[in-house]
């Protein structure tokens, strides 16, 4: 197929075959990745901004590195020590770094929809890198492609989300992404992390972790978002949290004894997971975090419009 669209900002409006076309050109770049020689010259003479307007560790990382193994000018951007902290808007800031010859402008920020906001705004290519609770595309297909790597294949699979649903831009993207491309998707979590209504999307709503340990073949643990909850409390305490949802090594015996384990990190060491279930034989958190190269080179060469 050839790929037409000008953005990628959420998989909603990707098709399964356009999700399986970039885990497809993922491939030859993790193959690119395992040699002594990392970069190849793609996307030369071509300009990146990273434009971060929320804290990030991985996908910040992530996209620089991906941008420069493609072998693009790198430009980095935060809204701390810019003048964004004088009060200039995201459309102005964007605006005037496009007048300096940008191609492509990766965009983290903590309004749902400002990517869809910023495209409207520029004429070069925008990726969403995460906007509010809305969507994380890149995380997803990165999620994608390590299932699809570590299990042969997605569909046919029961994918289980478990824990903080709602305030989840993670669950969201990967719901649309496993939903095309064939897999049984449970969202697992206390009724007030999970959206009402959000059978309408295609999945099946656990509240019951032995149950969902039971069924999965993948479990994708999200943290807690703590900073999206308003100080509020979504659950009595922490430690009933963990009791019920937590995933311990003792835990982990009443699941399929080849169940995949995933979280899309930072993690709450001792909450969401424990930390010899985070760092066990059944977690792929790492080999996550390196796929995400992989399909961040193949989603910017695609954006940049190169072949
Ligand atoms: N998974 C993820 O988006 O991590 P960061 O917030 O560190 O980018």
């Amino acid at each position: 197929m050839l790929w037409t669209r000008k953005h990628l900002l959420g998989l909603q409006e990707l098709s399964a075959g356009e999700i399986t076309f970039i885990l497809e050109r993922a491939d030859s770049f993790k193959e690119v990745c395992t040699r002594p020689n990392k970069k190849v010259p793609a996307l030369v003479g071509r300009t990146i901004v990273n434009m971060f307007f929320e804290n990030s560790t991985r996908t910040n990382l992530s996209f620089q590195l991906a941008a420069r193994r493609l072998s693009a000018d790198v430009l980095m951007f935060s809204k701390t020590g810019t003048s964004v902290a004088k009060g200039e808007t995201m459309v102005d800031t964007a605006r005037n770094i496009e007048a300096m010859g940008v191609d492509v402008m990766v965009l983290r920020h903590g309004s749902s929809g400002a990517p869809w906001k910023l495209a409207k705004n520029v004429s070069c290519a925008v990726v969403n890198a995460g906007d509010g609770q809305h969507e994380h595309p890149t995380q997803a297909l990165l999620d994608l492609y390590t299932i699809r790597e570590v299990r042969g294949g997605i569909a046919g699979l029961t994918v289980g989300i478990v824990g903080d649903i709602a305030h989840s831009r993670v669950a969201r993207s990967n719901i649309w992404g496993l939903t095309k491309l064939g897999a049984r998707v449970m969202v697992v979590g206390p009724t007030t992390l999970i959206p009402r209504e959000i059978e309408k999307m295609g999945v099946e709503v656990c509240h019951d972790m032995d149950l969902a340990l039971r069924e999965c073949d993948v479990l994708n643990m999200l943290r807690i978002q703590f900073e999206r909850q308003g100080g509020g409390n979504p659950f009595p305490s922490i430690r009933e949290y963990k009791h019920m949802f937590g995933l311990t090594r003792e835990r982990l015996k009443k699941g399929k004894p080849d169940l995949t384990i995933m979280h899309p990190g930072p993690v709450n060491r001792g909450i969401e997971l424990s930390p010899e279930v985070a760092d066990g034989s059944q977690s792929v958190i790492l080999r996550q975090v390196g796929n995400g190269l992989a399909v961040r080179m193949a989603v910017l060469q695609l954006v940049a419009g190169v072949e």
